[in-house]
């Protein structure tokens, strides 16, 4: 018996990283699991590989830099699956750059996938979570950097950081039918990890150094982090919103 037999996950962002192994969990624990993303081709992929496991998944295309993109991946959930339980807002980009040299796109942009797309995503799917008459469970995807300047980290900073604010207001005011957590991971084994380094003055040797910071001395695998977002979507959690549970390795504790 699966933790999420019976329920219906959103994952955005799941054609890699995190994400991906979000979906492939939540599906392995009994959940009918729509994986979005951009790369239709890498979503069918994982979505044959979940089926031909006997699990079930759909892949929805969208990009999700538009309010409107955001409205019609929940309208398109609750078309093709029926309703919605459990959504994990997680797509997300770094946007590199100072607050003096990053451009003005890159600053919205950054903005409008990592913050603005989970405002458009909770006001879309919290009317259908909450239609449903069972505890709807929302798990985002933040960062330790909602907590910690990162050099050349602005638009990720302060997305990251924001993003945070909007969890636990939104958990106040849609308790207790809805509980709203969010994730915040540390350095985890991913494309957009690796891509971080060139924001160091030692881009280079930056990542080489990375574990022997960490209390744990090693990033993390994405599993790791899908395993802490489980407990939080799953009924283990309860008793549990507005909560910020950080998985890194003891990046945090040791400064
Ligand atoms: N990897 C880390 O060290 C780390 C640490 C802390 C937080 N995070 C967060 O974890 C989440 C997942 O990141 P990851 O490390 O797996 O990165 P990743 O680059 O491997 O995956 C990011 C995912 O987001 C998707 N995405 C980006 N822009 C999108 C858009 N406009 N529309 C739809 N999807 C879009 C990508 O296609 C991809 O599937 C992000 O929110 C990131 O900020 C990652």
């Amino acid at each position: 018996m699966g933790k999420l037999n019976g329920k219906v996950a959103l994952v955005t962002g799941a054609t890699k990283g995190i994400g991906k192994a979000i979906a492939e969990l939540m599906a392995a624990e009994g959940a009918t699991v729509a994986l979005n993303g951009r790369d239709a081709v890498a979503g069918e992929m994982i979505v044959k590989n979940i089926l031909g496991q006997g699990q079930k998944a759909v892949f929805l295309k969208a990009d999700l830099s538009s309010p409107e993109a955001n409205h019609n991946l929940i309208a398109s959930v609750i078309e093709n699956l029926g309703g919605l339980d459990i959504l994990i807002p997680n797509a997300g980009v770094l946007g590199l750059g100072s607050v003096t040299d990053v451009s003005i796109e890159t600053w919205r942009r950054t903005l409008d996938i990592n913050l603005n797309s989970v405002f458009y995503l909770l006001r879309a799917a919290i009317p259908h979570l909450k239609a449903d008459g069972k505890s709807g469970s929302v798990v985002v995807t933040g960062s330790i950097a909602a907590h910690k300047g990162f050099p050349n980290h602005a638009a990720y900073c302060a997305s990251k950081g924001a993003l945070e604010a909007l969890v636990k207001q939104a958990a106040v005011d849609y308790a207790p039918e809805i509980r709203i957590n969010m994730v915040n991971p540390g350095p985890t084994d991913t494309e957009l990890y690796k891509n971080s380094a060139v924001a160091f003055s030692n881009p280079e040797t930056v990542l080489d150094k990375v574990p022997d910071t960490l209390p744990m001395k090693r990033i993390a695998n994405p599993g790791e982090i899908a395993k802490a977002v489980l407990f939080l979507a799953s009924d283990d959690s309860s008793w549990t919103t507005g909560s910020v549970l950080t998985v890194d390795g003891g990046a945090s504790a040791a400064g």
